[in-house]
């Protein structure tokens, strides 16, 4: 269990972590999200102890992650990838690492297993790719067995392999019963990924909740309508009270009601339809809706000057 109470990092005039609560529990993976500078790895890394908070508190298992006697054991991280000494081999690395927390050598070799990185046992660290780079930091925060772990944006620089690799890890480690919290920008890998979420935007947590509910709350599902008669049928919509929006040349989107009731509607009227589809919204869909003011970096639109942040953020900062 992480708990995390009035969590406060400001770096001069700069507050990365504006008074955050939330807590991480066990068995489920717990997806940390935000857009570029929310604040994610700040917050992870004063949760180890890395960064010392301005204000507030956060604790592991009821400790602070400084009075923990052997921490690999208790909490394993995967923060920077590129964080091991270039000319040590990735077994000598991991071995420094394992003697310093009091964990027996031959685990180094059972951990590089597990990351399929056995071949490379005995090469420098230097000459890893970032894609081994990862799996040797994931290699590092599973040395001590631990029930903790914090991956931040693990599937940075994985190819699709690395990726259906590391989703199925950080599951199966949850379902064990482990505490996971995963960091991460990329909307779609979360859905996949986590049970809950907790969401932060310029430093304060906007959300806290079960996947399934945050979508639900920010975000409504439609239907898909795709007809020849469109210009008939979406009258018949509107007149309903149901919104309707273009999707294309020969379809609509109808928020309101169920699918049932448009193909219904449209049989009454002699209508064919080509298409008749629910869509459930997406987690970017739910997250754009929420944290679409909280975005500190807007990239302008192709083709058109970008905007100034001041004007992107609604004159506020
Ligand atoms: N050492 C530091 N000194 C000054 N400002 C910092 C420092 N570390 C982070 N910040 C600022 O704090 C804010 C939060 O940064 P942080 O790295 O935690 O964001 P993030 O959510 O991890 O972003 P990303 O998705 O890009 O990794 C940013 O505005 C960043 O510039
Ligand atoms: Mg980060």
């Amino acid at each position: 269990m992480i708990l995390a109470r009035g969590l406060t990092k400001r770096y001069g005039h700069k507050t990365a972590v504006d008074r955050a609560d939330f807590s991480v529990a066990s068995g489920h993976v717990t997806g940390f999200l935000g857009p570029n500078g929310a604040g994610k790895s700040t917050t992870m890394r004063m949760i180890l102890g890395l960064d010392r908070p301005t204000a507030g508190d956060v604790t592991v298992n009821g400790k602070h992650y400084r009075d923990l006697g052997a921490p690999l054991r208790e909490v394993g991280a995967l923060l920077e990838a590129r964080a091991a000494q270039g000319g040590r081999t990735a077994r000598n690395h991991l071995r420094c690492l394992a003697r310093s927390n009091g964990i027996p050598d031959r685990r180094a070799d059972e951990v590089l297993r597990l990351v399929g990185l056995e071949a490379v046992a005995g090469q420098q660290v230097r000459n890893f790719s970032l894609g081994m780079s990862q799996r040797l930091g994931i290699a590092g925060a599973l040395l001590g067995d631990p029930p903790i772990l914090m991956f931040d944006e693990p599937v940075n620089g994985l190819d699709p392999e690395g990726i259906l690799w590391i989703r199925t890890l950080i599951r199966q480690l949850a379902a064990e019963g482990r505490t996971v919290f995963v960091s991460s920008h990329l909307m779609a890998e979360m859905a996949l990924t986590a049970d809950h979420l907790v969401v932060i935007g310029r430093g304060r947590i906007l959300a806290d909740t079960d996947m399934r509910d945050f979508i639900d709350t920010n975000a409504t599902s439609h239907v898909l309508v795709r007809s020849p008669r469109l210009t008939d049928l979406v009258p018949l919509l509107s007149a309903r009270g149901w919104r309707v929006d273009p999707e294309g040349r020969d379809a609509v989107r109808v928020h309101g009601t169920p699918p049932d009731a448009i193909g219904d509607l449209a049989a009454d009227h002699g209508i064919r339809l080509h298409e008749l589809a629910p869509v459930r919204p997406s987690l970017e869909e739910a997250f754009m809706r929420l944290t679409g003011d909280t975005v500190e970096y807007h990239a302008g639109t192709p083709g058109q000057p970008p905007i100034p942040p001041d004007v992107a953020a609604g004159g506020a900062a």
